[in-house]
């Protein structure tokens, strides 16, 4: 009788043992789930505070032009240290880049419409804080702004490539304040502007008189772009005559770069615009 009594307390105590392991094992496994989810949403959260980035630093200016919307994704554009000095800098990638005649106007959007040129660089020229451009224009414009500046001409890059977010913000500040009608003839909706694709560039003088307005192209500065940007590659997209074709109204001030030997084809063939240039439709309106 006394053995089987200690036989049931050691019985007794095993099964509170065994419940015991089972209890903070649950605990364990618990613990661990919590945790991946708790990372999880801290992800999500820095994601969303990403994206609004660009959105709250657009929102802050509403009444001026498109110098205002310099692209706070330039600022992710790091400028890699060499490793070592005997290695040479890496060439900017180009694989997924759009070629520089890409056509983007009111009948072709960007494609993709995330597009975003995957060498953006800063070029050595006076320029607006954070203005990025595709590589492959960047050596033509700083020749560009050094042939103005010994022809006694001073320019500075407002800005070239806008991000999809950033013309989505431009282009809807400008609805809130002009209506969309009149937003439509001088502002891109977003994925038809040509600044997605790091291709295209505002041209300014530093005192910022008649900065991106039509009088720009009155001033010595932008009667120097008109007459001599095409040796560099780039061309005036929207001129006083081409608006039936090219979708918008006179930017002495907006040049686009489709490379040397076709701006000079180009200018020696008289093109109205780069959609007669390339043998496509005009682009009057949205379709
Ligand atoms: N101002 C030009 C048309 C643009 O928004 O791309
Ligand atoms: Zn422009």
């Amino acid at each position: 009788m006394s053995l089987s009594f200690t036989t049931l307390r050691t019985a007794f105590k095993a099964y509170w043992i065994i419940i015991l392991g089972i209890s903070m094992l649950l605990i364990i496994v618990a613990a661990g789930v919590l945790v991946s989810t708790s990372s999880d949403n801290e992800t999500l959260t820095s994601q969303s505070a990403n994206y609004d980035e660009d959105v709250v630093v657009l929102t802050s200016q509403d009444d001026d032009k498109e110098e205002a919307a310099q692209d706070s994704s330039s600022q992710e554009v790091v400028e890699e240290e060499p490793t070592s000095q005997t290695t040479p800098a890496p060439e900017p990638s180009t694989s997924g880049m759009l070629s520089v005649l890409t056509l983007v106007n009111k009948r072709i959007a960007i494609s993709p419409l995330s597009y975003s040129p995957s060498n953006l660089t800063s070029p050595d020229v006076t320029k607006r804080s954070g203005a990025v451009i595709d590589a492959r224009a960047a050596q033509s414009l700083e020749e560009m702004f050094a042939a103005a500046k010994d022809d006694g001409h001073s320019l500075m890059l407002s800005n070239a490539f806008r991000s999809y977010t950033t013309q989505q913000t431009l282009y809807n500040n400008y609805v809130a304040r002009d209506g969309q009608a009149a937003a439509d003839t001088y502002s891109a909706r977003p994925g038809h502007s040509e600044h997605q694709t790091g291709l295209a560039a505002d041209i300014i003088v530093p005192s910022g008189t008649c900065s991106l307005e039509a009088c720009f192209g009155d001033l010595p500065e932008g009667k120097w772009l008109a007459e001599n940007s095409y040796k560099y590659g780039f061309i005036i997209r929207y001129t006083k005559t081409n608006k039936a074709e090219a979708g918008y109204t006179y930017e002495p001030w907006h040049i686009r770069y489709i490379g040397v030997s076709d701006a000079t084809a180009y200018h020696e063939s008289n093109a109205s615009s780069l959609e007669s240039y390339l043998g496509k439709p005009a682009a009057p309106d949205y379709l």
